[in-house]
């Protein structure tokens, strides 16, 4: 296990407390958090959770962690998920692990957003990691060459669009909405809320993955502890 993701799931823990209705982010830094949450719940913490994906709800019971739908919830009072690249303003690309449509439904719910990361996840400029695009299966080659118009009309010098492929061969990945993923292999992302505004508008797109104004507090782990940075959105 990766000792930076542990810090930064440690850390994350400090702001958890009994009684919270916590969103349950996903991916292997997630997925440690969820662990140590457990250990929490055993120990007499008191927190319900939204998963963000099957997965994240299969470690969450296997963790001991209890589970409520997200239709049932009257509040979200904080979501730890983890990025694949954070810029300095905190927005971040997401969905590496192909659950950002649910990622983001449940972080745009939350009161808070608690990113946890390691320090390679954080860049100048985002867009060196390929930006996932949730897309409806039907007409996707349209959707596609309109994603790739909306990345180039929003400064993206470079736009190369790939099909998410299961890792086994098999076919496109299929995500846990029954959706495909676009990966968009940009370089670079100047202007990321103009680029999120217009990928949003195309119909086809049912989410992408530049998370704009949603983070609040960013965790970074580091080998021996984890630097806790609080953005103030005032
Ligand atoms: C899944 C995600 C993950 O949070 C992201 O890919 C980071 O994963 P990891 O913690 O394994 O590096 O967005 O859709």
């Amino acid at each position: 296990m990766s000792v930076v993701k542990e810090n930064a799931a440690l850390a994350a823990l400090d702001f958890v407390e009994s009684g919270m209705t916590l969103g349950l982010g996903s991916g292997s830094t997630a997925e440690i958090f969820i662990d140590r949450l457990g250990e929490k719940v055993a120990g007499g913490m008191k927190v319900v959770g939204v998963p963000t994906s099957k997965r994240t709800a299969e470690c969450a019971i296997e963790a001991g962690v209890p589970l409520i739908e997200p239709d049932k919830v009257d509040r979200i009072h904080l979501t730890i998920d983890g990025a694949d690249e954070v810029d300095p303003a905190f927005n971040l690309i997401k969905g590496g692990g192909a659950c950002l449509l649910r990622e983001k439904i449940i972080a745009n719910a939350s009161e808070r957003m608690l990113v946890i990361v390691d320090a390679s996840k954080m860049v100048e400029i985002l867009g060196k990691f390929p930006l996932p695009i949730e897309v409806d299966p039907f007409g996707m080659a349209l959707t596609a060459e309109q994603v790739f118009d909306a990345l180039k009309v929003t400064g993206c010098k470079e736009a190369q669009t790939v099909l998410r492929q299961m890792k086994d061969g098999s076919g496109p990945l299929v995500t846990d909405g029954g959706n495909y993923i676009l990966d968009s292999k940009c370089k670079a992302i100047p202007n990321p809320a103009d680029t999120a505004l217009a990928l949003s508008q195309i119909p086809g797109v049912m989410e992408h993955g530049l998370f704009i104004d949603l983070a609040d507090v960013l965790i970074v782990g580091e080998a021996d502890h984890a630097r806790v940075i609080e953005l103030s959105r005032d």
